[in-house]
Formats: C-alpha cells, sequence, structure tokens
C-alpha cells in the first residue's frame, strides 16, 4: 500500500515536521527531537526552508535507488520528503530553466557525510541531465575522478575511514539544454603531513596500502616493492587495515577509473612509480659520520634502498646521495655548501617526500581536468560543488587543522551571508516588511585569521620573512602580542593574559574559539609548514631525472630557471585560494547541504543528541530557522496554493477563474483567518504561524476526505447507474435476439406443419387422382381385354371353322387321294411287285450310308492316340463297320504320331515297350516307373573329378551308371554301390573313392530275380563257376529297377542273342558262396517306413519286408 500512495507535498504523511520552519514551538528540544525522530524513521534529510539537513546514518539505505531519482525528477522542491535528490534537482532543474550558475555548499563537520552527498549530487545530476554516446563519457569521467582523487587525497582518521585530506570544489559545467560538457576541479591544500606521519590510530593516503595489497606481484617487482606494510617506515602500523574496507578492490577500482579517466597506461605507471618512491624513501636511514671539522655530518646508512629509487626514478645515485648530505645557499651570485647533520638530512628526506607526494596530486588534478574540460567553447552554465574538509578538533592540532578550520568559518560566513541575504531580497523583492534578525557572525573570527594586517596568517608570513632567528616560539610571542585583546583568541604567554591560570593551555599552544568551538593549536611546525621549503639540491635533484613526470613535478629545479625569490607561503597561498573560492561561490546561486554527524562512533542508528545540538549550535541552524520564519514561517507561489486549498472555499472550487492572487485573497477571507497571520506578497502568499498552515492543512484533509467521499458517493452512483443502463440495454438487445429467436422458431415451425399438410394433401389428391386415373385405365383395359377375348374367340371359332373346313377338304382330298391311290395301287400293283422293291431299297441304303460317312467326317476326332472319343453309331446295322472304323482310324493315327518320332525317342519306346512286355502286370512296381523317363547315366561320372580313375578304366560305353543298395549277403545290411553296366559288363564300384569292387561279363549273368511286389529289390545270378562267382549272387535295390532290369535285359539279348530269364515271384533262391538262400518278401508292417527292410533271418533265409 506504502507503494501506492501518490505524494503531493511534503506534509503528507511526514514523521516529525519534514521542514524545521514548520516546527511549533520552536527550541534547541524541540529541534533535535525532530530530527532525532526523523532519523529513528530512517528519515535523515529535513530542510530549514530550502537549506537540506544530513544526518549521517553510517549504514546504506535504500533511498538512492533509480526508482527514486525518477521519483524526485521535475518534481517541485516541496512535494516529495526531503531528500538530497530534491535539491539537487531544483539546482539542476534552475540552472537549466533559469540559467542561474549554481553551487551546491556542503559544510559539516569531519565525517559528517560531504564526500557522499556530494557523490549523491553528482550522481543524481548525471542521471537526469542529458543522454547519448558523448554526453554519457562526460558524465562518466566526471563521475570516475572521485575514486582516483579519494585514493591520493583520503586517509582514515580518527574521526572518518575515508576522511578528505584536501578541499574541493568541482565546477560542473553544462550546455544550454542541460547537457553536461565537462568540468573543472579545483583543490585545496593537500594535508602533505600525513605522508612521513600519521597520528596514533590513523593511515598514511589510501593509495599506498591500495598499491601494496592490490597490485599483482609483477607490478610489485617492477616498482621494487615488497607487499609486507611493515617493511615501510612511512606506513603506521597500528591501523593499517581498515574494517569494511578491501584496499585491494579499491586498487582496481581506481586503476579502472584512471583508465575511464583518460591515463594512458604509462602515466598510469609513472604515477605508480612516484607512490614507490615516496614510500621507498621513507626506508632511507642515516647515521652521524664525525668530521675534522668537529661537525657532524650524515651518511646514508644502507644505500640499496637509495640505488633502487634511483633506478626507479632515473635519478643519478651520486647526486641524490649528495643532496642529502649538502645543502647549498645561494645569495647575490654567491654559492655555499654547508653539510646536513643526521636530523637536517631526515628533514630534507621527509620534505622532499611530502613535496614528491603533494605535487604528484597536484599534477593528477591538472592531468584530471584536462580529460574532463569542456571541448566547446560556447558560453556555459556551471554547476559547483563544495566538498571540503570539514572542521576538525584532533587531540594534536596543527597548522593544517588550523588551515582546515579558517576554511570551515569561511564557509560558515558565505552561509550567514548567502541565507540572510538572500531572505532579506525575498522580502524586498515580495514587498513585505522585514524585520532584522539577531544571529552569531563569524566574520570577526575570519578576521582574526586572515586580516592583512593583525591577522594570524599575516603574522606568520611575516615571521617567516623576517630576518634573524625565526622559530615557531617567537611566531607565538608575536601573536602574543598583537592578538592578545582578541575576543576569540586565547593565549597563556603575554603577561596580562586572561588565561595566566588556565591549566588547559600549554604555552607552546595557541587556542581560537572557533564558530564550532575551541581549538588549540600546537604552535610546533607552524613556521616550517608555512614556509614549506625544499632545498634546492633536492629539487635540483629531482629536474635531473631521467623519470619525466617526475621531472616535470620539479620545474624550479631547472637551474637555467633560478628564481631567488622566496615562492609564496602555504598559509598566503591558502587565504588566496580561499578568497578566490568565496568571490566565485558568492556569483552562484547556493544551495546548501548542512551535514551533521549523529555519533562519534562511527556507528548506524546511534543519535548523541549532545553531539548533534553541538552541531545545531555552532552551524546556528536554530538561528536559520528563526530567520526564516521572523517574517514569516512559510511561503508559497499563488498559483500553487490556490490549487492545494481551493476546496476549502466555494467560490474557489472546483475553479476559480480569475487571478490566482484574488482567488487566495478569496479563499482566506472565506476561511476566517485572521489578517495578522498572513501578508501578500508579489507572486507569494506569505504565511507568519505554522500554525495556520497547519490548520489549513487540517482543514485541506478534512475536505480532502469530505471531497473523496462525495467523488466515491458520485463515482458509486455513476458506476451504479452506467452499470444498470449498461444492464437494460444489454436485457434490451438479449430480448430483442430472443424474440426474434422464438418468432423465428415458431415461423419455421409453423412452415414444416404447412408443407407437411400442403404434401398430405397433394398426396391425397394425387393418389385421389392416380385412383380415377387407374379405374379410367382399367375400365379402358376391361374393354379391351373383353374386346380382345370377344374378338379372340370370334376368331377362334373362325379359326376352327375354317380348319374345320380345310380338315375336312384335305381329309376329302386325302380320301380322295388314297382312293385314288388305291385305285391306281389296284391297278399297278401287278407291275411294281416285280421290280420297284429292291431298287428302292439299294437307292434307300445307298443313300443312308452317304449320309454315314457325311456325318463321320463331320465328327472325327482328334489326332492324339490317347483321346478315346468316337462318335456315336446312328444305326445298328452299321455296328460292325463303325467298329473297324474307329479301328482303322486309330492304328492310322498311331502311325502318323509314330512317324513323328526321332531315332532317339524311337530307342526310348522301345526300351519303354519291351519294359512293359516284361513287367506289365507282373511287377506292382511297374506302372511307377512308366512315367519316369529312363535315363541311364543318373550318376555323371566323366563331370565328377572323383571318378576319374573310374572313367579311364572303362572304355566302353556306359548304360547305366547308378548307385544301388548292395544287400550283404552276411546280415542284410546294405552298402551303396556305383552300378556300371556297359556293353560286355557289369561292374560294381565304391560310391567314395570310385574303385572298381567287381567286374562280371555279361555272358555270366544268368538271371535276375524280384519279387511281384512294390520293392525295388532284385538279385542277379551268375554262371555257375565263373569267375565272378565266386562270392556268390548279387543282390540290390535301387529305385530304378525297372529300367535297370530292362536295360540289363536289353543289353545281354544284343551281346549274347540270349533272352535273359527273368524270374517274378515273391520267393526266390540265390547262390551266396557255398550256400542256397532263400529271399523271401513278405508284407511289412507300416512302422519300418515305406522303405523296404531287409534281414538275414537264418543261414537259408533272408527276409524282405515290404510295406
Ligand atoms: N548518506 C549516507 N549514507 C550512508 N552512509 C553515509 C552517508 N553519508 C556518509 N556516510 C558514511 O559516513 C562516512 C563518512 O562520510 P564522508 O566521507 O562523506 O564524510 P566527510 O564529511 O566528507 O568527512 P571529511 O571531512 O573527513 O572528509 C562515509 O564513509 C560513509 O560510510
Ligand atoms: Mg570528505
Amino acid at each position: 500500500m506504502a507503494k501506492m500512495e501518490v505524494k503531493t507535498s511534503l506534509l503528507d504523511n511526514m514523521i516529525g515536521v519534514g521542514d524545521m520552519v514548520l516546527l511549533e514551538p520552536l527550541n534547541e528540544e524541540t529541534f533535535i527531537n525532530n530530527l532525532k525522530k526523523r532519523f529513528d524513521h530512517n528519515e535523515i534529510y529535513t530542510y530549514i526552508g530550502s537549506v537540506v539537513i544530513s544526518v549521517n546514518p553510517y549504514r546504506s539505505l535504500p533511498i538512492y535507488s533509480p526508482e527514486k531519482v525518477e521519483d524526485y525528477r521535475n518534481r517541485n522542491f516541496y512535494e516529495l520528503s526531503p531528500h538530497i535528490f530534491a535539491l539537487s534537482d531544483e539546482a539542476y532543474r534552475s540552472l537549466r530553466d533559469q540559467d542561474k550558475d549554481q553551487c551546491i555548499l556542503i559544510t559539516g563537520e569531519s565525517g559528517a557525510g560531504k564526500t557522499e552527498a556530494s557523490k549523491l549530487v553528482m550522481s543524481y545530476v548525471a542521471a537526469v541531465c542529458g543522454k547519448g554516446a558523448e554526453v554519457n563519457q562526460v558524465k562518466e569521467q566526471l563521475l570516475q575522478s572521485n575514486p582516483v582523487l579519494e585514493a591520493f587525497g583520503n586517509a582514515k582518521t580518527v574521526r572518518n575511514d575515508n576522511s578528505s585530506r584536501f578541499g574541493k570544489y568541482m565546477d560542473i559545467e553544462f550546455d544550454f539544454k542541460g547537457d553536461p560538457l565537462g568540468g573543472v576541479i579545483s583543490n585545496y591544500l593537500l594535508e602533505k603531513s600525513r605522508v612521513v606521519k600519521q597520528p596514533r590510530g590513523e593511515r598514511n593516503f589510501h593509495v599506498f596500502y591500495q598499491l601494496l595489497s592490490g597490485a599483482s606481484e609483477e607490478l610489485l617487482n617492477k616498482l621494487k616493492l615488497e607487499r609486507d606494510f611493515s617493511r615501510y617506515n612511512y606506513l603506521s602500523l597500528d591501523s593499517a587495515k581498515v574494517n569494511g574496507v578491501d584496499d585491494a578492490a579499491n586498487f582496481r577500482t581506481v586503476r579502472n577509473a584512471m583508465q575511464i579517466v583518460g591515463f594512458m597506461d604509462h602515466e598510469a605507471e609513472s604515477v605508480l612509480e612516484v607512490v614507490a618512491a615516496v614510500l621507498k624513501l621513507g626506508n632511507i636511514e642515516f647515521k652521524p659520520e664525525s668530521r675534522v671539522n668537529g661537525l657532524d655530518e650524515s651518511k646514508i646508512k644502507d644505500k640499496n634502498e637509495l640505488k633502487e629509487i634511483c633506478e626507479l626514478t632515473g635519478i643519478d645515485q651520486s647526486v641524490l646521495e649528495r643532496a642529502f648530505s649538502f645543502r647549498t645557499v645561494e645569495a647575490k651570485q654567491e654559492k655555499v655548501s654547508t653539510t646536513l647533520n643526521v636530523a637536517q638530512a631526515y628533514y630534507a628526506r621527509d620534505a622532499l617526500a611530502k613535496n614528491l607526494y603533494s605535487r604528484l596530486f597536484s599534477w593528477l588534478v591538472n592531468r584530471i581536468n584536462e580529460s574532463i574540460k569542456a571541448q566547446t567553447k560556447v558560453r556555459k552554465k556551471v554547476m559547483g560543488v563544495l566538498d571540503i574538509y570539514g572542521f576538525e578538533i584532533f587531540e594534536d592540532n596543527s597548522f593544517e587543522q588550523f588551515i582546515i578550520n579558517y576554511c570551515n568559518e569561511k564557509l560558515q560566513q558565505i552561509f550567514i551571508e548567502l541565507t540572510l541575504k538572500e531572505e532579506q531580497e525575498e522580502y524586498i523583492r515580495e514587498d513585505i516588511e522585514w524585520t532584522h534578525i539577531d544571529y552569531f557572525n563569524n566574520a570577526i573570527i575570519c578576521d582574526l585569521i586572515e586580516n592583512n594586517t593583525n591577522g594570524i596568517l599575516a603574522m606568520l608570513d611575516e615571521e617567516c620573512l623576517r630576518p634573524g632567528t625565526v622559530t615557531d616560539e617567537t611566531f607565538l610571542e608575536k601573536l602574543n602580542q598583537v592578538c592578545a585583546t582578541h575576543q576569540h583568541f586565547e593565549s597563556r604567554m603575554s603577561k596580562c593574559s586572561r588565561f595566566l591560570n588556565d591549566t588547559s593551555l600549554p604555552h607552546s599552544c595557541f587556542r581560537i574559539q572557533h564558530y564550532a568551538g575551541k581549538v588549540l593549536y600546537q604552535v610546533e611546525g607552524f613556521v616550517d609548514k608555512n614556509n614549506d621549503l625544499l632545498y634546492r639540491d633536492l629539487s635540483q635533484a629531482m629536474w635531473k631525472a631521467g623519470h619525466t613526470l617526475i621531472k616535470s613535478l620539479f620545474p624550479e629545479g631547472n637551474p637555467a630557471k633560478i628564481n631567488l625569490k622566496r615562492p609564496p607561503t602555504a598559509g598566503s597561498q591558502f587565504k588566496a585560494s580561499v578568497a578566490t573560492l568565496m568571490k566565485n561561490l558568492q556569483t552562484k546561486n547556493p544551495n546548501y547541504i548542512r551535514c551533521i554527524k549523529p555519533n562519534d562512533k562511527k556507528a548506524a542508528h546511534i543519535f548523541n543528541e549532545a553531539l548533534v545540538c553541538h552541531q545545531i549550535r555552532y552551524l546556528g541552524l536554530l538561528e536559520n530557522v528563526r530567520v526564516r520564519r521572523a517574517g514569516y514561517a512559510f511561503r508559497q507561489a499563488y498559483e500553487p496554493c490556490l490549487e492545494r486549498y481551493k476546496m476549502l472555499c466555494k467560490q474557489t472550487w472546483p475553479h476559480w477563474k480569475g487571478p490566482a492572487r484574488a482567488g487566495v485573497e478569496v479563499l482566506f477571507n472565506e476561511l476566517e483567518i485572521p489578517v495578522e497571520e498572513y501578508s501578500f506578497g508579489r507572486s507569494k502568499i506569505f504565511i507568519r504561524n505554522p500554525r495556520t498552515l497547519f490548520k489549513l492543512e487540517d482543514l485541506r484533509k478534512q475536505r480532502l476526505e469530505d471531497l473523496a467521499t462525495l467523488i466515491q458517493k458520485i463515482y458509486r452512483g455513476w458506476k451504479c447507474r452506467t452499470h444498470f443502463l449498461l444492464m437494460r440495454k444489454s436485457q434490451i438487445v438479449i430480448a430483442a435476439w430472443y424474440r426474434r429467436y422464438a418468432q423465428q422458431k415458431r415461423y419455421q415451425q409453423i412452415k414444416s406443419s404447412a408443407l407437411v399438410i400442403q404434401s398430405y394433401i397433394r398426396g391425397w389428391k394425387a393418389r385421389k387422382i392416380l385412383r380415377e386415373l387407374k379405374h379410367q385405365k382399367r375400365c379402358e383395359e376391361a374393354a379391351t381385354t373383353i374386346a380382345a377375348y370377344w374378338h379372340g374367340t370370334q376368331a377362334r371359332r373362325e379359326l376352327k371353322r375354317l380348319k374345320e373346313e380345310a380338315r375336312r377338304k384335305h381329309a376329302v382330298a386325302v380320301i380322295w387321294a388314297y382312293w385314288l391311290g388305291l385305285k391306281v395301287r389296284r391297278e399297278y400293283r401287278k407291275f411294281f411287285r416285280a421290280n420297284a422293291g429292291k431298287k428302292i431299297y439299294e437307292f434307300t441304303i445307298q443313300r443312308i450310308m452317304q449320309k454315314y460317312f457325311l456325318e463321320m467326317k463331320n465328327k472325327m476326332p482328334s489326332l492324339s492316340p490317347i483321346d478315346k472319343n468316337w462318335p456315336s453309331r446312328p444305326y445298328l446295322f452299321l455296328d460292325s463297320t463303325h467298329k473297324e472304323l474307329k479301328r482303322i482310324f486309330h492304328l492310322w493315327r498311331c502311325k502318323k504320331y509314330r512317324d513323328q518320332f526321332t531315332d532317339q525317342q524311337k530307342l526310348i519306346y522301345e526300351e519303354k515297350l519291351e519294359a512293359s512286355e516284361l513287367f506289365k502286370d507282373k511287377k506292382a512296381l511297374y506302372p511307377s516307373s512308366v512315367g519316369q523317363p529312363f535315363q541311364g547315366a543318373y550318376l555323371e561320372i566323366n563331370k565328377n573329378p572323383k571318378y576319374k580313375k573310374l572313367q579311364d578304366a572303362i572304355e566302353e560305353k556306359i548304360i547305366i551308371a547308378e548307385v544301388v543298395n548292395k544287400i550283404n549277403r552276411a546280415n542284410g545290411k546294405s552298402t551303396s554301390r556305383i552300378f556300371l553296366l556297359t556293353n560286355n559288363n557289369l561292374l560294381l564300384a565304391d560310391q567314395k573313392s570310385g574303385q572298381i569292387k567287381s567286374e562280371v561279363p555279361l555272358v555270366d549273368v544268368t538271371k535276375v530275380s524280384m519279387s511281384s511286389q512294390n520293392d525295388g529289390f532284385f538279385a542277379i545270378h551268375l554262371k555257375e563257376g565263373s569267375e565272378a562267382a565266386s562270392k556268390g549272387d548279387f543282390l540290390f535295390s535301387s529305385d530304378h529297377l525297372i529300367e535297370m532290369a530292362t536295360k540289363l535285359y536289353r543289353t545281354t539279348l544284343s551281346q549274347t542273342k540270349q533272352k535273359l530269364n527273368i524270374e517274378i515271384s515273391d520267393e526266390f533262391l540265390v547262390q551266396f558262396r557255398q550256400d542256397k538262400v532263400c529271399v523271401k518278401f513278405i508284407q511289412g508292417n507300416q512302422k519300418n517306413g515305406s522303405v523296404p527292410t531287409c534281414k538275414r533271418k537264418n543261414n537259408r533265409l533272408l527276409e524282405v519286408a515290404v510295406p
């Protein structure tokens, strides 16, 4: 919900009061309580009119996000809750739109948050001013100058971990559109004594620690440095590490920032070399060495460090060594060289280190300026941001604190002057009467310090320039004389001093009552620091360096440009630059940020009321409020005032037609606000008392609530009415649509019903007509039929009559013919019986035969010998002729068929015929062999290389070559054998090797026996006593038994001219060696499969089971 809120005034939802001017009652307590209350609610900003009070929260608050920037952008100053962005926006917009140069003065003591505030202002302005690549680069460079300067110019002090040790004023330049063009940075007096010595609990400048922590090993080696802080005398050890600060990371940030700002790599490196040289200078130590003239002369203890410095900076070692031992004073063409004792040598070393560093710092500022300076010569608008070291009080305060506090005095001065002037001017501008308000003016303190004749700085310069012995004591003495009577100066030295008995004031000190408190200054070192002397030998040695940067830092070391005039003192330089700054600030429209430090512990959430009270007092904030309220507590231009309160009066609400001022007048009259409570200025209304404003605000709040209720009421009414109207309109539309739909539906129903009825009627009508037509047609048909029948009957009757008549006529004719025939036959019977009968018979037979042959000719069957068709016999008496004809025809067509055969086919048919003669109806196996052609050489031994030898052994023509099973005579088992039949021989060979096992000449074969059954067993009986018969007869089984037996028969017949005896019997005898064995074929059972099995039963019996 909080996010949804839209604020239109800082008065909305404010915590305490956002503007102290509205504080009621106004006193120190309420002021502090208001600040505390706001601080406790994270409201760190509070206004006094247009001045922003900022209380350091010491923790990051989520109030600087880009969204916040957008919130405050282009909004009026009092529109939102107090914020530094509101001030930045106001300043930027009046710069851009009203062409007024601005300056933002940020004051407060050390650690109050000035530097942070200045960065916030810069980042806000950068965020809201122009866009574009070029503009963005300028912005980036301006913003990135901060980390570089902070690294070299800030240090940890007891008051602030990131205390600015230099003053900085930055002019940001804009073009007429408000786009940034560039900037110029001025720096004020760096606290260089810190380089060589730091108070307890403080650190040297950040850059030294950052370099040693963050540099790579390689860079450290190059710079001849070691990472260990303790190696360097210039780095105090007790607080080398700062909580929450990552020096190494910051080093990277700084290097990156340098790159963005535009430092070349070699420049950045040179800068680090100078830093390294400064660090190493601190490690040079001296020892005394007695000289002949009795004086002590210093000598460098360990030259190693010196050597490294010289290598790093390109300085001749002997030159630098001499510069640490001698001092040459030149006066009026005379050169006097004196030796330095150890103390002087240390002084010279530290002076060199300080000068080297502070000059490097100035060089850096100049280098940054070179990068960020505006590139164009067009007229620029300027916004200056001043972030100077804050007012500080240390245990030991020296020249630096004196200078810093002087600067703060000047700033307070300008604040007082400008605030009062501005206020006064406004009243005059607005034609309002104004009464003077008393406030403490610190001009008197400024005068004490800067007065040209008897100011402290003038005294110091006088002392420094005076011939004779000058010490800090002589300076203090002088001060005591001149300033003793000044009411802000305190010292114990002067005889008539008011502080003779003040023990808190040591003799070597003086005390100044600054606007922000009393500060005790140790006078020691004032003269030296003001002189800021560097022995010429050293500056000359530096000028001779090979290192271009170092050389450029010491231009006075150039012997050609020796200037015997004393350079201006540090004090006078500072005074002059502060004067220039003040002048510069006075030309601009000031915007104030007054920073307040809530506690001394750098801790969040702690609000030390005493500490804050002290700051409020010396900053004169209460007076500021009073001045602001003296005349009138609140002012506002007429237009926004009328806009804000117009709802409180009927005439002005909701619109006022006339001028705004008249409207406000009417409004105030109507509200009966006492006349003394307000005044009309030229463009603004001035309200005297905050109470009046609060009353107005309360009324407004009340009225706003009423208005809100009214608006709500009207809105609700409007909403309901609109809703109702919409509903009604919708309802009408829906009803219309529904009616239309219902009517359409009804119409469709009626239409379809009408159609149905119509179609029924039409159908009925049609059917009626059809019926009538059908009836008519049927009547017509009936008539026709009847007519037809009648005609038919008539016709038939007529036909019958005619037939009767014809029959009768025919019968008469026939009878007549018969009668005639009879008469003729009776007459010719005696002639006919003798000749005609035989002739007629012959003729008739002849005709019949003729007809028979002609018919036969057309009915002849095909020429295939197996065609059994033959036409049926037409006459019984032709039976024998018909059969004879059939036989002749068959013989004739067989002959025709045979005539087509080749010799080969003839041979085959002869063989087949032979087989038929031999086995038909004798052996059951025969019919299955008829269809199989006889091939003879089933085994093609000439094609199988395995049988090469076998083939070679046979010279004759092979008639059968086939594998058969030879039945073993002993046990009836079978073995495969190659069965070969040639013209003269019968050979058996081994199936595997082809080796011939037996050879039987055909003349020795006497008989072949086989069963009548369906098996392939056969025995070959041999001639008794022949050579082949020694083992006895052969018993084989073969798949081609019929063929083999036929071929054996035919071959034997052709070779021996004797018919081979073929015995077909189911029981026959064979001769096995000496035994006669009976081979008996029995019907075997099916379980042995379809293959016949052979078994030797006993010596006399071999049984073959045929399935
Ligand atoms: N607005 C802020 N939000 C959060 N932290 C802040 C804010 N302002 C200041 N601080 C914290 O306070 C510290 C000190 O602030 P800063 O360095 O701005 O003080 P200073 O007034 O510039 O002091 P010096 O005079 O010593 O330079 C910062 O380092 C930061 O931690
Ligand atoms: Mg600072």
